[in-house]
């Protein structure tokens, strides 16, 4: 198989040749190293006890949630996502000026501009490849993980980094109890390089703006959203959330000809367990087979799949060559999914 760099692909004028990027022949891509992290600090739910009108009880019995990390005063989204591009790059035997494309999925930047795949890049010493932010909510990294496949399988891009990366600490109502309780901060990331196989099997993305008023939160330059924290109707979220998921598995194995048998692992968005669990359900897929870390991290919106899928990775339960569906639903709506081969 031939590949070609970025770099290879610039003509004598400095223009990308494309008649050379469409005679590649079929290229795939795959996960070549997973990467996650979590700040120190942790705030259980007894915590949150002392903090509001709330209880441990309450808070599991609703969601699975027991503890989340916070970040620590100073500490950013870029400053978690390096830490886990570091990782994943690290697990892939790769070293950070290997990448060359970074598709970053957050709704907590550090700033509104440079976007935090630059920022991330300048940390990195990749100068000069292309990285950008996705501000697609909670399906931030299945957004990024789409653009990075189809990149490395157009030839364009080696080794790119799929990143999702939230400081949702910062965009909370501390003083509202119905959405507090919920969130947490962290990273993942992953690593693609072309492959002759498959790894990335399909990526299936959506989205509908008419929901824009049930998960929101304002703060950009339309100064009529006076809210700059997150706002939610919990209850209809979570009906939406639980039907277009389960739509979003179907589309993915009917895409493939699968049924739902052949998946090893779901690896689900971790926003509340009584919602993996309803998706499990009416795809009859026994949990054991569904990979939750909600319960000690949280919703981390962008950082959940990639965290979720690296925790899996590292304690061994993921193995190579299984067969994975991961999947997101966040504000917007947006959702997506994809069929990985590990
Ligand atoms: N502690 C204790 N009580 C709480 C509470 C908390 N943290 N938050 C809300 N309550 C109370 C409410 O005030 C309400 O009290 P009332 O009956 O006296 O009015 C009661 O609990 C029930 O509230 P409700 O909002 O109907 O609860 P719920 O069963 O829908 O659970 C969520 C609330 C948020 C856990 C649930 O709706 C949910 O998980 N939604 C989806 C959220 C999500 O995952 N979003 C992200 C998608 S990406």
């Amino acid at each position: 198989m031939i590949y070609c760099s970025p770099h290879a692909e610039l003509g004598p004028s400095g223009v990308a040749d494309s008649s050379r990027q469409k005679s590649l022949p079929g290229i795939f891509s795959r996960i070549a190293g997973t990467g996650s992290y979590l700040p120190e600090k942790i705030l259980t739910n007894f915590d949150l006890e002392k903090m509001m009108e709330t209880s441990d009880q309450w808070i599991r019995d609703r969601t699975g949630i027991e503890r989340r990390h916070i970040a620590a005063d100073g500490q950013t989204t870029v400053d978690m996502a390096e830490r886990a591009a570091r990782a994943a790059l690290d697990a892939a035997g790769l070293a950070p000026g290997d990448v060359d494309f970074i598709a970053f999925g957050t709704t907590t930047p550090d700033m509104l501009f440079p976007n935090c795949g630059v920022l991330l890049q300048a940390r990195l010493g990749c100068r000069g490849v292309p990285a950008f932010s996705v501000e697609t909510a909670c399906s931030g990294f299945m957004y990024a993980l789409s653009i990075a496949d189809k990149f490395v399988r157009a030839g364009e891009a080696r080794r790119a980094l799929a990143i999702g990366a939230e400081t949702l600490s910062r965009i909370v109502d501390w003083n509202d109890r119905s959405t507090a309780v919920l969130f947490g901060d962290g990273a993942g990331a992953v690593v693609l390089e072309p492959a002759d196989a498959p790894g990335i099997l399909s990526t299936h993305l959506h989205a509908d703006g008419t929901y824009k008023d049930l998960l929101y939160c304002g703060g950009g330059t339309d100064l009529s959203k006076t809210r700059r924290t997150i706002a939610m109707s919990g209850n209809e979220v979570f009906k939406i959330a639980v039907g277009t998921l389960c739509k979003a598995i179907k589309e993915t194995l009917a895409a493939n000809g699968l049924d739902r048998s052949a998946i090893d692992w779901l690896v689900p968005h971790q926003a509340n367990l009584r919602i993996i669990q309803a998706t499990a359900r009416r795809l009859d897929l026994p949990m054991e087979r569904v990979i939750t870390t909600v319960q000690d991290h949280g919703n981390t919106s962008a950082a959940s799949v990639p965290l979720a899928l690296d925790a899996a990775v590292r304690s061994g339960k993921i193995k190579r060559g299984q067969l994975l569906v991961l999947e997101a639903f966040g504000g917007g709506f947006t959702w997506g999914s994809a069929l990985v081969r590990y």
